[in-house]
């Protein structure tokens, strides 16, 4: 009998099978209530005692021989379903599958750049803790001067050459140090200033800044330009540029978009005005030219810088800028369909 066990050992080993159906039936045959191995264990104690030991051993085998098998067969058989995309429990309800949505101001960052990289600019970025020549000095703001107050910094306090910019005006010095004109670049980015934290204003806030500096760059190029971002970016053409002060442009000017007046919105967001002011801008000073090693005899160019958070509650009519970086999921939902 026991070499009767041991061929069907080899038989075990040899077995192959191409359903599951064929596995459960094997499975019956050797391992079932009443399957070969039951009627062998029942025989156990007919056998002589001196065999015992050996059939006792080769039942054994064949037990695990054929546990062994049906184990593989039905793994490799199921790794071929899955395969095919039939495992599993198909009436199962759907895993709720999150989808993120892009944040407002990158949603208008990108806008941004879209619309300037179709006129040749590059986007440039730079350190969001700069030092004072890069920020104020070589923006021709030396040291104590009065300007400098129009923008409340935020120093280190153990080192007052080192500052959070407080505008990317500071990318723009770094580009122009490390590129010879033609330049075309905006430089994108967060910024800080030490003001109050309020529905209107926040201690950090995102600006584009633009730089182009060629030979012959006009006041007709820069308002071109502008006029070019407003009808692209809000489809309004028409836009004012007010005289102003920066110390790093001459002339320089505020940005107005004419909004309109057709909606209670537009009377609301323009003061009953219809005028929206966007950013400011000018021609680059030439004292900034040389302090960044351009000969300003030979060229000239033109610097702005919108904001990017101003123009997110604009458009999405976003009535208090806390929401933009308080990270509410609530609030970041609703731009799910947004680009
Ligand atoms: N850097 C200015 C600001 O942050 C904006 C500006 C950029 C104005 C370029 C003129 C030219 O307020």
């Amino acid at each position: 009998m026991i070499d009767n066990i041991k061929e069907l050992i080899t038989e075990v080993e040899a077995f192959k099978a191409q359903t599951k159906e064929e596995v459960e039936a094997f499975r019956i045959k050797y391992l079932g209530k009443k399957g070969l191995l039951n009627a062998f264990f029942a025989e156990f104690k007919n056998v002589a005692n001196d065999q015992k030991k050996e059939f006792g051993q080769t039942i054994n085998t064949l037990k695990k021989t054929a546990e062994d098998k049906v184990n593989t067969l039905k793994a490799e058989l199921e790794s071929k379903e899955e395969v095919k995309g039939v495992s599993g429990d198909l009436s199962r309800p759907g895993e709720p599958l999150q989808i993120g949505a892009r944040h407002p101001i990158s949603i208008v960052k990108n806008q941004i750049i879209d619309i300037f990289s179709s006129i040749g600019f590059n986007v440039s970025e730079g350190p969001e803790i700069e030092d004072d020549w890069h920020n104020f000095t070589a923006l021709n703001l030396p040291e104590y001067h009065p300007a400098r107050d129009m923008q409340d910094t935020f120093f280190i306090q153990t080192n007052p050459d080192i500052l959070l910019r407080t505008h990317t005006s500071s990318v723009q010095v770094r580009y122009m140090e490390n590129n010879k004109p033609p330049i075309r670049t905006i430089s994108p980015g967060r910024v800080y200033r030490n003001e109050a934290i309020s529905a209107r204003s926040h201690c950090f806030f995102h600006q584009v800044e633009g730089l182009y500096i060629d030979k012959d760059v006009s006041f007709a190029d820069l308002k071109q330009t502008l006029q070019y971002f407003t009808t692209e970016m809000f489809g309004k053409s028409k836009i004012r540029l007010r005289p102003s002060y920066f110390p790093f442009t001459e002339p320089s000017a505020e940005i107005d978009v004419y909004w309109g007046l057709e909606t209670e919105t537009d009377y609301k967001i323009t003061k009953g005005t219809g005028w929206l002011e966007i950013g400011g801008c000018g021609m680059v000073d030439p004292n900034v030219l040389e302090n960044c090693k351009i000969d300003a005899t030979e060229y000239s160019g033109f610097a702005f810088g919108v904001g990017i958070d101003r123009i997110a509650m604009l458009l999405y009519q976003i009535d208090d800028i806390r929401l933009l970086s308080e990270n509410d999921v609530r609030f970041l939902e609703q731009f799910k369909s947004a680009l």
